[in-house]
């Protein structure tokens, strides 16, 4: 039907007569000549249609918004003056000679050009128009080429891309199960795996040596701009590995992919221990973009009379810690107060802060809401401690260390941003070194990360002190984001059992969900260990863009939903019936 796309005739072009096919983007008429924008994949085109072409000119009068259009004309220089520098086809045009409609169309929900000013929930209903605009196409586009990169690098370092089910039984990995009920087998369930990762252990105990995978994941959890509910894996794994192994290779595919696909030149990655990230960051995740640092203060605050710092600090889950911002002290009461209300989304109950005036002055020379509360000689050991100078502000965490990293690790993002100070483009490191489980809130110890990661001590020493004991898993972070994650695996009986133990798994239960794997530790599991990379967080990062749901054809909303096809809908009694599942009602609904 067509010769070139519209995007990508230029000035070799001209004198040729061809074919193209694509949506008006836009029609003007100017005093007796029509111009109609043709957009297709590749871009926007101008045509021109003269009414000495009788049929040509009424059939491109008629075109509106959106209308699918076929023409057929010759490529030309545009008039002197015309030329367009800013867009690809912007020295010529197409003088139409026979202009068809392919296709009619409604008017658009929204104008592409006007996008933002419509809610995104009136883009994702109509989520064939929003994806027409070009830079939604652009996005998916590099999408495929970030796939075809890595199934290509992988592929060339030996890795076999394997297909894991999608029907199969519960993987933990921290989110809830979407479940399927089995129809053959009433009243059991498929769980949709939250990642492959038993399967992927059990191809490395088949000698499948190397697999990968891009492999879609599904986890029932709490949305935000870099979650949705089903999401994709670049997924791998690999046998006689260590941790150097998987890391460098990991780290080399990211390297080149910047390098090829964006002339960006990512550098070696450093590694970070996450005792430190957490001490200087208050994250997992840090932005080493930002130049901000948390220094802890527990000592200097052990004796004071202020029991907001002295509680904490006499506390051994307890952390005190001090923020500098360098210059900060611009930042106005009022920013101070939003600070304080920010900080308390992480549970902090305040935001203590010194301003440093003039440090000639000493104490006098401070100015802050805490100093009545603080023996003046401790507080010189604190503005030495920080090395403040003149016009720095100093913002104070103090409570249990949870609230108190996630507070001011926040803040140090959201003050970097505030304030401009990233110093660089692209900051990419590998946090190592993490402990195997945590305790929540409620006492219960759960896994860092999974529950297959290998310790770095003996299942003997695991069990005596498992809050003590380190994983062998990694994490890769660009920009304060949480890319990939890692980790060498447990390939004996034992070990793996210790680990259950301490999660409190009953033997019963081991047996029952993971008596699979724990059979197949025994017929000759070979060392192994791998990663997997979010596909969706890497290309948002790659393209700038602050949400995934920007970088996915047909994303879910924050309430998990999709809103062009309505899912998830009722069924009919019928499916019901035969699913063997029935829905508990009572008076005010759905239970
Ligand atoms: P993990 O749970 O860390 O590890 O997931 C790996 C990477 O997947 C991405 N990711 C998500 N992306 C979008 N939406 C979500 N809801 C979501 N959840 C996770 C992140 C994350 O770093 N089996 C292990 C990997 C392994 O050990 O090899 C796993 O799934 O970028
Ligand atoms: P208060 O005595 O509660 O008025 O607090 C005095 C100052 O300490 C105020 O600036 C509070 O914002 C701050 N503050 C209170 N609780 C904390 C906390 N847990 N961490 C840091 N600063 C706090």
């Amino acid at each position: 039907m067509r010769t070139h796309y519209c995007g990508e005739l230029n000035n070799k072009h001209i004198g040729d007569t061809v074919t193209v096919c694509g949506w008006v983007h836009r029609r003007r008429d100017h005093g007796g000549v029509i111009f109609l924008d043709l957009r297709d994949r590749q871009g926007l085109l101008q045509v021109v249609v003269d009414p000495d072409t009788e049929q040509a000119f009424a059939t491109a009068d008629r075109a509106r918004s959106e209308w699918v259009m076929q023409v057929t004309g010759l490529v030309r220089t545009r008039p002197d003056g015309t030329v367009n520098a800013d867009m690809p086809t912007g020295e010529i045009e197409v003088l139409g000679r026979e202009v068809n409609v392919l296709n009619t169309a409604d008017t658009p929900p929204f104008q592409l050009d006007e996008h933002a000013k419509v809610g995104e929930e009136v883009r994702l209903k109509h989520r064939y128009m929003d994806l027409r605009r070009p830079e939604m196409l652009e996005n998916l586009i590099l999408r495929s080429r970030v796939t075809t990169f890595v199934r290509n690098f992988l592929t060339d370092h030996g890795f076999v891309d394997t297909e894991t089910p999608i029907l199969t039984r519960a993987t933990p990995e921290g989110a809830r199960d979407y479940l399927v009920p089995s129809r053959v087998h009433k009243g059991e369930f498929f769980a949709l795996p939250q990642s492959p990762q038993l399967f992927k252990q059990l191809l490395m105990v088949a000698g499948l040596d190397r697999y990968f995978q891009i492999a879609k994941c599904f986890r029932d959890e709490d949305l935000r701009a870099d979650r949705q509910p089903e999401f994709t894996q670049i997924d791998l794994e690999m046998s006689f590995a260590d941790e150097e192994a998987v890391m460098n290779l990991t780290e080399a595919m990211i390297r080149d992919l910047f390098k090829v696909e964006m002339d960006i030149d990512l550098g070696e990655f450093p590694r970070i221990p996450y005792a430190e990230v957490m001490a200087r960051f208050g994250s997992d995740k840090p932005d080493l973009r930002i130049p901000l640092e948390l220094i802890d203060i527990k000592d200097l605050m052990a004796s004071v009379d202020f029991k907001v710092f002295s509680g904490p600090a006499n506390d051994p889950d307890g952390r005190v810690t001090v923020m500098k911002v360098p210059s900060g002290a611009t930042i106005s009461r009022k920013e101070i107060d939003d600070y304080t209300k920010f900080v308390s989304q992480y549970g902090a109950k305040g935001l203590a802060w010194v301003k440093v005036n003039a440090m000639a002055e000493g104490i006098e020379g401070l100015q802050s809401p805490i100093l009545k509360f603080i023996p003046d000689d401790v507080v010189m050991r604190l503005i030495s401690r920080v090395d403040a100078n003149d016009g720095d502000i100093l913002f104070f965490g103090a409570d249990s260390a949870r609230v108190v990293s996630d507070a001011l690790g926040s803040l140090r993002v959201k003050v970097g941003h505030d304030l401009n100070l990233l110093t660089h483009e692209w900051a990419p490191l590998w946090v190592v070194d993490f402990p195997m489980f945590e305790e929540t809130g409620e006492g219960q110890i759960v896994a860092l990360h999974h529950p297959f990661t290998a310790p770095t001590v003996d299942p003997g020493a695991l069990k005596a002190d498992p809050l003590d004991a380190l994983s062998r898993a990694y994490d890769m972070v660009l920009n304060g984001t949480e890319l990939g994650g890692g980790s060498i695996r447990i390939h004996d009986q034992v070990t793996q059992h210790a680990v259950f133990e301490v999660l409190n798994i009953s033997a019963d239960e081991q047996r029952e969900k993971f008596g699979f794997l724990l059979d197949a530790l025994c017929y000759g599991a070979p060392p192994h260990g791998g990663l997997a990379f979010g596909l969706d967080r890497l290309v948002m990062l790659m393209l700038g863009a602050t949400s995934i749901r920007d970088v996915i054809a047909f994303p879910k909303t924050q309430s998990a939903t999709c809103l062009l096809t309505d899912a998830p809908g009722e069924v009919s009694a019928e499916q019901l019936k035969e699913a063997g599942v029935r829905i508990r009602q009572d008076k005010t609904g759905l239970i």
